[in-house]
């Protein structure tokens, strides 16, 4: 019997939401190309975009901001749990702790009402990720403030102040990594919410698949490559002794779906040159760049390319976040996807994901008691 290891082509689920084309290297939100969206949205908007079907007018999406604004503050046991943490403890370890804590109040999944807790759980997730860099910078947690917009009220809540570059910045990488079909992390939400389990734990559930280096940790992985690279002139002999001779793999290249440039890396690394950059960025980038004309030229042949994570870390590090923040922030923009994806599929399918193994161990035998065995 064939196994599909990884689930390679198996599709789990139909969906109104994302459109990938892996060889063309095109990527929708509900029919609309993700550099237009970049270009011309908020974050905000693609939320309600992405909740309600359609782009909000000004009435639909000030009602809708309001909403999420009313959600900024914490729960004071949600506080408390994330300043009791470890200051050393992973991001995403926090993130899944606070997520998993919201799931013991009352709620109840409810297929008719689950939609219109969107923009409380994204009110709340601005609160946890940015306490979450507080608590990790040693500063005093404090709920954000709800007369900014999203992306600006999470960077002064993280950083005290935020400029126009830098919340633009935040916005487009915020949209960038709403939603990406079914991945690894979008599919373990799925799996928990097929047994109609509750919002959070659905969260907490995807956090945890989104934590390795093959899915949303590669952004932290291929920023530490560079700065092991260290220098523009190194990039030839680590590619060669790392990549070439070491059979690593070079991180932030290669995808399950895309056979050619993934459209959202191209997105960031335009963003990492319209920030402001301090000579050690500018060094980081220089090698990146470098690193990329190898990368593609041994491995493009074969269909792998540079992918979402290989600039976004850049870019996360220019706006001010240490790398230690870098899965935690992609993150923090796919549980919009995650809501999105369990909402619709409770709605329209609502069976349970239950696949099977092919059993490979040993046939019928004879149990053996204690004093028997070897
Ligand atoms: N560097 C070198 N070789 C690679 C790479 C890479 N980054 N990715 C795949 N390959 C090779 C692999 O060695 C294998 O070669 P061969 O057929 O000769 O044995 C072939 O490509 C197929 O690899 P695979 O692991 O079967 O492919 P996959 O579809 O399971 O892997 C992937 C997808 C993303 C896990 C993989 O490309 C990878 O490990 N990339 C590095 C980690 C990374 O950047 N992840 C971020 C993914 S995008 C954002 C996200 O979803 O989170």
């Amino acid at each position: 019997m064939a196994v599909s290891l990884g689930l390679e082509d198996v599709f789990i689920k139909y969906t109104g939401l994302t459109f990938i084309d892996g060889n063309a290297g095109v990527l929708r939100y509900r029919g609309y190309d993700i550099n237009d969206l970049v270009q011309n949205t908020g974050f905000e908007e693609v939320c309600y975009l992405m909740t309600n079907g359609e782009l909000p007018n000004s009435q639909q999406l000030a009602e809708f901001k309001k909403s999420v604004k009313e959600h900024y503050k914490l729960p004071d046991h949600v506080m408390e749990l994330i300043s009791d943490l470890p200051r050393e403890a992973d991001t995403l370890t926090m993130m899944e702790t606070a997520f998993a804590s919201l799931s013991s109040g009352d709620y109840q999944w409810n297929k008719e009402n689950d939609r219109k807790q969107v923009p409380k759980i994204l009110g709340e997730n601005l609160g946890i990720i940015s306490n979450i860099y507080r608590h990790k910078m040693g500063m005093g947690l404090q709920n954000p403030e709800p007369k900014y917009d999203y992306a600006e009220a999470f960077l002064r809540n993280c950083f005290g102040n935020a400029d126009e570059k830098k919340i633009s910045a935040m916005n487009a990488a915020l949209v960038i990594y709403v939603d990406h079909e079914v991945p690894a992390s979008t599919t373990a939400a799925l799996v928990a919410s097929s047994t109609l389990s509750d919002m959070y734990s659905c969260i907490t559930a995807a956090t945890a698949a989104l934590k390795g280096p093959l899915h949303g940790g590669a952004a932290e992985a291929a920023y530490k490559q560079l700065l092991d690279i260290g220098n523009v002139d190194n990039v030839e002999n680590w590619f060669k002794t790392n990549i070439l001779d070491g059979k690593r793999r070079l991180m932030g290249f290669g995808h399950r779906v895309y056979r050619t440039y993934d459209p959202r890396m191209k997105i960031f690394k335009k963003l990492a040159t319209t920030l402001e950059q301090t000579d050690e960025q500018k060094k980081l980038f220089e090698i990146a760049v470098k690193l990329e004309e190898l990368g593609v030229k041994e491995f493009g042949g074969k269909g792998i390319y540079p992918n979402t994570d290989y600039y976004s870390g850049i870019v996360f590090n220019e706006i001010g976040f240490p790398i230690y923040m870098f899965t935690t922030l992609f993150g923090f923009s796919r549980v919009l996807g995650w809501l999105s994806h369990i909402t619709e599929y409770v709605e329209e399918e609502e069976r349970l994901i239950r696949p099977r193994a092919v059993y490979t161990g040993p046939d019928k035998r004879d149990f053996v008691k204690m004093q028997d065995r070897k």
